[in-house]
């Protein structure tokens, strides 16, 4: 197993028996091992900088019904919120004041953010803050959609994937829904010139080896600029309620592999990974994660945006997550970046 990290490590890729190898039999030990050749290998791109994007959740209504999700459509107890274009540009600009750089509007799939009020939102926020990226994470849309978005100066897209397996994709999601639109998503961000973000849950429910090593082995086709990892976090009022959260340890070992295969990934330590362990977001950025993302939606709202039981920073303010990020991070002894944090490519 240790020979398969040095050549992960070496060669970016391994074949799907072997990641699925490494991802059942891993233990303690081997993670640590892992652990050390991502950092070392992100360390060589990106020294000790972690990346800061500012999130904000700007709807919470939903016409999906995903399985896990808490603000699922058929979720009646979910509270919705929709924030208005002024709140989402005033959000903005308390964070520019803060030094993000990226701005990361994510919200359910919402129908009233139609291309036009959309598009025009992201205009907005290129004028009032051109130095800075705007990131979407809005799911699924039409090509016209995403080609009106990116013209309207979208930098970045983030949709997870969920599942490379379409089987297990099925299962997570009401049959509405497909694995070749989620795919086809992906490819069209990809083609229209986007830095494409894709990502899945840990220990998301009937996962197996087998399918975290089609995950990672299509991190490895897909070569994605940015991925999104965090444990399954039940909620209560989903079918999910009763299963049970995926593991840190492993969270952590695939943060790690996720490097080997990509070196220079934007890597998030989720809010997902700080909710099951008070540590989650360190361990995750020693792990090789490389990206944290504190909330600047307004107090008021940050509650019913309940993905999972449990959410952190729920009550904090925009300065008060920043700045307990920055201390966590110099705690263990990296800096908290204000560029804008693009992908550096490898030579
Ligand atoms: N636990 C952890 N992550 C979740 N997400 C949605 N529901 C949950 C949950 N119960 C993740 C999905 C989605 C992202 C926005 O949040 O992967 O793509
Ligand atoms: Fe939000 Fe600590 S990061 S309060």
């Amino acid at each position: 197993m240790y020979t398969l990290i040095d050549r992960l490590a070496r060669e970016h890729r391994l074949d799907l028996p072997e990641y699925a190898r490494l991802v059942r039999d891993y233990d303690k030990d081997l993670a640590a091992y892992a652990a050390e050749k991502a950092v070392a290998l992100r360390k060589a791109i990106y020294g000790n900088e972690v990346f800061t994007r500012g999130l904000i959740e700007i709807s919470s209504i939903c016409k999906n019904n995903c399985l896990y999700c808490g603000i699922r459509c058929e979720n009646r107890k979910a509270e919705r919120y929709r924030l208005t274009p002024d709140e989402i540009y005033a959000c903005a600009d308390e964070g520019y004041l803060l030094g993000f750089r990226t701005f990361v509007l994510q919200g359910g799939e919402d129908p009233y953010f139609t291309d036009d009020v959309l598009a025009d939102i992201v205009r907005q926020l290129k004028a009032r803050h051109p130095d800075c990226a705007v990131t979407l994470s809005m799911g699924e849309r039409s090509e016209e959609s995403y080609a009106a978005l990116r013209a309207a100066g979208a930098d970045r897209y983030l949709l997870r994937h969920e599942t490379a397996d379409p089987y297990h994709y099925e299962r997570l999601h009401p049959p509405e829904m497909s694995f070749s639109n989620r795919m086809h998503c992906l490819t069209v961000l990809r083609s229209l010139g986007y830095q494409v973000g894709c990502g899945f849950m840990v220990g998301s429910p009937y996962q197996t080896p087998e399918i975290l090593a089609e995950d990672l082995s299509f991190i490895q086709t897909f070569r994605p600029e940015m991925c999104g990892i965090g444990p399954f976090i039940p909620h209560h009022d989903t079918p999910f309620a009763r299963m049970p959260a995926g593991s840190l340890d492993l969270t952590l070992f695939l943060l790690s592999l996720i490097r080997l295969i990509s070196p220079n990934v934007l890597l998030p330590a989720t809010t997902a990974l700080g909710t099951i362990h008070p540590e989650g977001r360190e361990l995750g950025i020693l792990a090789g994660a490389n990206v944290v993302m504190p909330n600047l939606s307004p107090v008021s709202v940050r509650k019913k945006y309940a993905l999972y039981d449990n959410k952190i920073c729920t009550g904090d303010e925009s300065a008060q997550c920043r700045s307990c990020l920055q201390r966590r991070m110099e705690g263990i002894g990296y800096t908290l970046s204000i560029d804008r944090g693009d992908v550096r490519r490898l030579s």
